[in-house]
């Protein structure tokens, strides 16, 4: 009770005249300030999409080069449609959350089978597509068809808290249904898509989560954080979960000019993507090359680890100790999974995960010398 109260309260006092105003200001603002950033050259769905794909959990300088490759590949949703799932992977190679690739060559196909290439412009139907949510469905709406859609992510979620000057956890259920709905009121029937945008770059570039710019917002006399001086309280900071430490080792099998190579599974962290042999090190109880024959029927030599690189995947600090393995005999299996044998100059055009790419850029790089001495060949 007490929480929808103070929902109710936030949105009190915001009168049609008031949003008015504010929009004009932001407006005047944007013409301004807004960054020349390549998805804004575009009112293309496809192009959008891609963009706002992209941008989840990932910034925006990181994005850039990656959207710019992706289109000159795949230019429109019918050729993405076509790609196979490896080609996709490996655009997207080094920005992690492999499964927004995954969804968007699979929305991509149900867009083209069932909607004649065009996307739905209705947030409902964009919704039901493979890793669309509400926020994307929205930006989607707004910015390719220039419909009002609320949206709310990262930057607008706290220009919000801000302007409404609520405590409210912006998580939370009840903080969620207060965004959303203080959202749809900011973007007017005309022009949506520019205030969508604005609104946007304004939590990006000024209303930022530490030192905001208060002195140079347009809103700032709009904001109730600022009004009483909560703006660092608001929001409150979301919890960070805790890290989880783990221990794995990838084993380089080399045969004849050859490494070995397993493909993820769709239950494993980075589905789709290629990798040396690689498992938990408390997986293994005897030798190395005990574990190797007896998961993945590969008879082979092990050596000692002879490098270890540690790296990070959402909430895992992995450790990750390398080993070179000489193969002697058996064709690898497990189950259903792929194995392929490939050169090392094959290795640039498989999709690796980064830690995966790093271990293939240092095989390529420690020359024949080493080669020699890591496979006693
Ligand atoms: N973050 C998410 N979507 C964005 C966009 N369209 N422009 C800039 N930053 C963003």
């Amino acid at each position: 009770m007490a929480a929808q109260r103070a929902e109710e309260d936030a949105l009190a006092g915001w009168s049609a005249r008031e949003l008015a105003t504010l929009r004009r200001r932001l407006r005047a603002w944007y013409r301004e300030a807004a960054r020349p950033l390549p998805w804004r050259e575009s009112h293309d769905a496809y192009r959008v999409w891609i963009s706002e794909i992209m941008l989840q959990q990932t910034t925006v300088a990181a994005v850039i080069p990656y959207y710019e490759r992706f289109l000159t590949r795949f230019p429109t949703v019918a050729a993405l449609a076509a790609a196979s799932e490896s080609d996709v992977l490996q655009l997207w190679e080094g920005l992690g959350y492999y499964s927004r690739a995954r969804n968007l060559r699979r929305a991509a196909q149900v867009v083209v089978e069932q909607h004649a290439g065009e996307f739905p412009q209705a947030v409902e139907e964009l919704q039901a597509l493979p890793g669309i949510g509400r926020y994307t469905a929205g930006a989607i709406v707004s910015f390719a068809f220039n419909r009002p859609a609320p949206i709310v992510e990262a930057n607008t979620l706290r220009l919000y808290c801000r302007l409404l000057g609520t405590r409210v956890d912006p998580r939370s259920a009840v903080g969620q249904r207060l965004l959303w709905e203080f959202a749809g009121r900011l973007p007017p029937a005309s022009e949506p898509s520019e205030i969508n945008q604005a609104l946007m770059e304004l939590g990006a570039t000024v209303c930022t989560p530490r030192e905001p710019g208060c002195q140079r917002c347009p809103l700032l006399s709009h904001c109730r954080a600022a009004a009483t001086g909560l703006q660092h309280e608001i929001p409150p900071p979301a919890r960070r979960p805790e890290l989880t430490r783990v221990v794995e080792r990838a084993v380089v099998v080399r045969r004849r000019g050859q490494v070995l190579l397993m493909q993820h599974g769709v239950d494993e962290r980075w589905a789709g993507l290629w990798n040396f042999l690689r498992f938990p090190a408390e997986e293994v109880t005897g030798s190395l090359s005990e574990h190797l024959q007896q998961r993945f029927g590969v008879r082979a030599t092990v050596g000692d680890p002879f490098h270890t690189l540690t790296h990070g995947v959402t909430r895992y600090h992995i450790t990750l100790h390398c080993h070179a393995a000489q193969w002697q005999s058996g064709e690898p299996h497990e189950g259903t999974r792929p194995f392929q044998w490939v050169s090392l100059d094959q290795l640039a055009g498989v999709p690796l995960p980064q830690s995966g790419r790093k271990l293939a850029r240092l095989l390529v790089a420690e020359g024949t010398t080493t080669q020699r001495r890591l496979f006693a060949e």
